[in-house]
């Protein structure tokens, strides 16, 4: 699928689906001045018959039949104030789908630019445009007859920034390979998606994109003493695998950040099974964090900023039962010497990453930012558009929220609440694994923080909620999201923490 920028205006334009955002209110009159002249007054009476608001989100279509465009899809963008880049981004996306769904190959969209910096509009589009067409059919016999888009223009830009839109376009490339890399290996089932798959991943990665890997076995593991990341994965027959690919800048490097990834590609809860209701069979995206963070380093790979060295650690291992298993209530010791009471092995994530928080803070980075499914209780706590972000440095906390919003995703920053780390307290271990229900997002949080180094600025996303759509929305089509990639993208480019 190619897309152009382009300075023709919806009047002039041919090809198969013509999309026109319409604001709210005028939207008849502004039909009318925009595409009357073209299609004549019968469109905006057929809109008023068919009570087109302007509403945001709102969509129309109509078939011209034998006409070039041969179909229109109006979309509403409700009231121009509230009109900004998320906006832009939401209606192109409902705008582009409703063109394929009419089977269209050329689509052109039309949006009010007026305000918008033109690279940043045209990012918007772009991005919209290649997310909501992505459809996933590796795992069907027979595929699904949805139609792509072959080509997209984006309509309207003013002369003078052309190339300038052009060339944000051909970056918002990489970010959304990234994405889709991360939609793709979340949503592939657990039997496909091994800890060997994401190793093998990171490889291929690594080879396309010239950069470097580490793959950490068992025994490499053991010898480093990660007793905790170890002990979730003795009950798998699959052996784990610790993963730690790297970019590195041409020319100095100032800043050096770390992204983790949680890494289960199947999380059964242990011997502290998960019951019906616990979603186990959805537990195939519990390497969500992991998805994120490789798919940030395929897009960060891809567009080599400059002056920032990125590394990216997953502790990929599978939570199994089987004789070998550890036993609930279990005292393990991790690489910087606690040692941990597993008082429920379904908190298995945080004792995967208290190891590999531990390795990433010995690379003495400018910054460590994870990632990871982490809580059920966050997903009550902010719901399925929402993850939560935990830091105690502000100025990293305020970096990572203003990459969301640059990128669409949205994070709300909740408390590292040093009195709640006693419900942690363990009477024979430094401490335990899991707290009490209440507030069991910020235990989760508190625990990790003890495998940080408290002198290197750190944050921790949970995305148990983020990271799939049942029904899809916005840019995310039904299933897997990719959450996390464009904000870790945005992040780095603009240099890591503030
Ligand atoms: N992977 C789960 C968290 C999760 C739950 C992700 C629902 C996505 C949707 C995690 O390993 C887990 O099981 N957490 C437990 C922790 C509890 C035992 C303290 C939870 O949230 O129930
Ligand atoms: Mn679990
Ligand atoms: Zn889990």
């Amino acid at each position: 699928m190619e897309i152009r920028c382009s300075t023709t205006t919806a009047g002039s334009w041919s090809g198969d689906a013509l999309v026109v955002g319409l604001f709210s209110g005028g939207a008849s009159q502004a039909t009318e001045a925009l595409l009357g002249q073209r299609f004549g007054e019968s469109l905006s009476q057929q809109l008023e018959r068919r009570r087109f608001k302007g509403k945001a989100g709102e969509t129309v279509s109509f078939s011209l039949l034998s006409q070039q465009p041969s179909s229109v899809v109006l979309v509403g963008l409700g009231e121009p104030a509230g009109f900004n880049s998320e906006q832009l981004r939401q209606a192109t996306a409902s705008g582009i789908k409703a063109a394929t769904a009419a089977a269209a190959s050329s689509i052109g969209i039309a949006m009010p630019l007026e305000g918008f910096a033109p690279a940043a509009a045209a990012t918007a589009m772009a991005e919209a445009t290649r997310l909501i067409q992505f459809t996933d059919q590796r795992f069907k016999g027979e595929s699904d007859p949805k139609t792509q888009a072959s080509s997209i223009e984006l309509l309207g830009l003013p002369e003078g920034a052309l190339s300038e839109a052009a060339a944000a376009v051909s970056s918002t490339g990489a970010m959304c390979s990234g994405v889709e890399l991360a939609r793709e290996l979340v949503a592939a089932p657990p039997n496909v998606v091994t800890p060997a798959a994401l190793a093998d991943t990171a490889a291929r990665i690594a080879g396309d994109f010239g950069l470097e890997l580490k793959v950490l076995e068992r025994s490499d593991c053991e010898a480093l003493g990660m007793g905790s990341y170890l002990a979730v994965a003795q009950g798998s027959d699959l052996p784990p695998k610790f993963i730690h690919l790297t970019y590195r800048p041409q020319g100095t490097a100032e800043r050096r950040l770390v992204l983790v990834g949680k890494g289960l590609t199947f999380d059964s809860g242990g011997y502290n099974l998960k019951t019906a209701g616990s979603q186990i069979e959805m537990m195939k995206y519990d390497m969500g964090g992991s998805a994120a963070v490789l798919g940030a380093m395929r897009a960060i790979a891809e567009l080599k900023p400059a002056g920032v060295e990125v590394h990216m650690i997953v502790a990929a291992c599978e939570n199994m039962i089987s004789g070998g298993a550890i036993h609930p209530g279990a005292i393990v010791k991790a690489s910087n010497g606690k040692t941990i009471e597993i008082n429920n092995t379904d908190a298995e994530g945080r004792l995967t990453l208290a190891d590999a928080l531990v390795y990433a803070c010995k690379l003495e980075p400018d910054a460590v930012v994870d990632l990871a499914t982490l809580t059920g209780a966050c997903v009550i706590a902010l719901g399925e558009e929402i993850a939560g972000l935990w830091s105690p440095n502000d100025g990293l906390a305020d970096a990572l929220r203003h990459a969301a919003e640059v990128g669409g995703e949205n994070l709300w920053r909740m408390p590292l609440r040093a009195s709640y780390r006693a419900g942690l307290k363990s009477g024979l271990a430094d401490m335990k694994n899991t707290g009490p229900r209440p507030g069991g997002s910020i235990t989760a949080a508190l625990f990790l923080q003890d495998f940080v180094n408290g002198e290197i600025p750190w944050a921790h996303l949970d995305i148990a909620g983020t990271v799939w759509s049942d029904k899809g929305r916005g840019l995310d089509p039904a299933g897997a999201t990719g959450f996390g990639v464009r904000t870790l993208v945005n992040w780095v480019c603009a240099g890591g923490p503030a």
